[in-house]
């Protein structure tokens, strides 16, 4: 049995509750670990009811350049959606916390790792295949998985044990949010027929009531400006979640499939996830060689798949980033979105040193070079086994009506 573990912690209710609980009903020293991963919050409060709820220390980590470099970046070469739909939000912050929590057990000296996941979702999977991975020896714990309370028992609980909590009765949404976007569950959205209340959305509104246009550049494969300017990834992704957003763009609404078999109603907002994602996929259409670009998309399910199902720390997560860092050397140059009010966005034009496309070989009018006189020949051998084909068929067995 462990004796001392290293908490995966957020602030909220369950962390909180899971501080004192270990303690008390485990006997286990608590060590909070609060990664700010772009959440957003008062991390010192954060701190001080970590160690108000009974932790011995409480660690903040600032984890927000290392989520968007080492994680989102390879998610985004990869234009990662999970069932082509979830641009992998939640499931892309838990490996980075992993190796905090996994760095942080072995310099308190921690024999155990915990997190408050419940039974029920994908995230218990993410925190423990991850740990298994990173640190073997370390014994997974999971207080809230193994308490079994409801929120009210939870409640009722912090109170009974005077803990310092903020949470109230109310039915409301459980959400978890980092630079890449936000998920929200429970509460009235559990009905899959039920449009979302407004009031789950923050990151995206109805402001913009005209159309708006910004131009994304990419090096090799990584945004480097927005509109011109010269940005950090973490900034960029929060500039644009601005100017995406105020269009009301960036809102997924799915029944999802989670790892543990539940079907799932889940709403996110990622505008610049989705607009990044948007873009970068238009400029390897325009940058990529066919073979290479239809190699790739056949691999970027299975690697949404693997993100999602928490095999980041996997032998062919790696070997797939390794193909897609590949491709990515020529993926230079800009695309243009507009964004419209109501949630609309196309790519208006894209631009590369790099790309493909030729002029000469595209055009139909007096610049042409493609030479015309090869195509007779390809088209008739590329056509020959069809066309022997055909000639032993009836006209009916070929498709040609009676
Ligand atoms: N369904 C999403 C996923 O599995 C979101 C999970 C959100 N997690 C949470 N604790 N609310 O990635």
């Amino acid at each position: 049995m462990a004796k001392r573990v290293v908490l995966a912690y957020s602030g909220g209710l369950d962390t909180s509750v899971a501080v004192h609980w270990l303690q008390k009903e485990r006997g286990l020293e608590v060590v909070a670990v609060a990664c700010d991963v772009g959440q957003g919050g008062d991390f010192d409060a954060i701190r001080e009811r970590a160690l108000a709820a009974g932790a011995i220390d409480a660690v903040v980590i600032d984890a927000r350049e290392e989520l968007a470099r080492d994680f989102v970046i390879p998610a985004l070469q990869a234009n990662a959606m999970y069932e082509g739909r979830y641009p992998l939000v939640s499931a892309l912050s838990r490996p980075v916390i992993v190796r905090h929590l996994v760095e942080q057990a072995r310099i308190y000296g921690a024999d155990g790792v915990a997190h408050g996941c419940t039974g029920k979702g994908n995230d218990q999977v993410r925190f423990e295949v991850g740990t298994r991975a990173l640190g073997p020896d370390l014994e997974i714990v999971a207080p809230v998985r193994d308490w079994g309370m409801t929120r009210e028992e939870t409640i009722d609980y912090a109170e009974r044990e005077s803990l310092p909590i903020t949470a109230t009765r109310d039915r409301i949404y459980s959400i978890d949010e980092n630079l890449w976007g936000r998920a929200i569950e429970c509460g009235v959205i559990e009905d899959p027929w039920e449009s979302p209340p407004l009031d789950v959305y923050t990151l995206t509104n109805e402001t913009a009531t005209e159309p708006v246009e910004v131009t994304i550049s990419f090096v090799a494969g990584v945004p480097i400006a927005l509109n011109g300017a010269n940005l950090d990834l973490v900034q960029l992704i929060a500039q644009l979640d601005k100017i995406a957003g105020a269009c009301g763009f960036g809102r997924i609404d799915i029944v999802e499939n989670r790892r543990v078999g539940i079907k799932s109603r889940e709403v996110y907002e990622s505008p610049a996830a989705l607009a990044l994602i948007m873009a970068h996929h238009d400029l390897e259409a325009l940058c990529l060689e066919r073979d290479v670009m239809h190699e790739k998309a056949r691999l970027e399910p299975r690697f949404a798949d693997l993100i999602y199902d928490g095999m980041w720390y996997s032998p062919l997560r790696q070997a797939i980033s390794a193909f897609v860092a590949e491709t990515q050397h020529h993926v230079t140059g800009d695309v243009r979105l507009r964004f419209s009010p109501g949630g609309g966005a196309v790519v208006a034009g894209r631009r590369s040193p790099f790309a493909l496309y030729d002029y000469g070989l595209a055009t139909y009018d007096a610049a042409d070079t493609f030479r015309h006189q090869d195509a007779e020949g390809y088209v008739r051998i590329y056509g020959l086994g069809i066309t022997t084909w055909a000639s032993r068929q009836s006209d009916a067995d070929v498709g040609l009506s009676k």
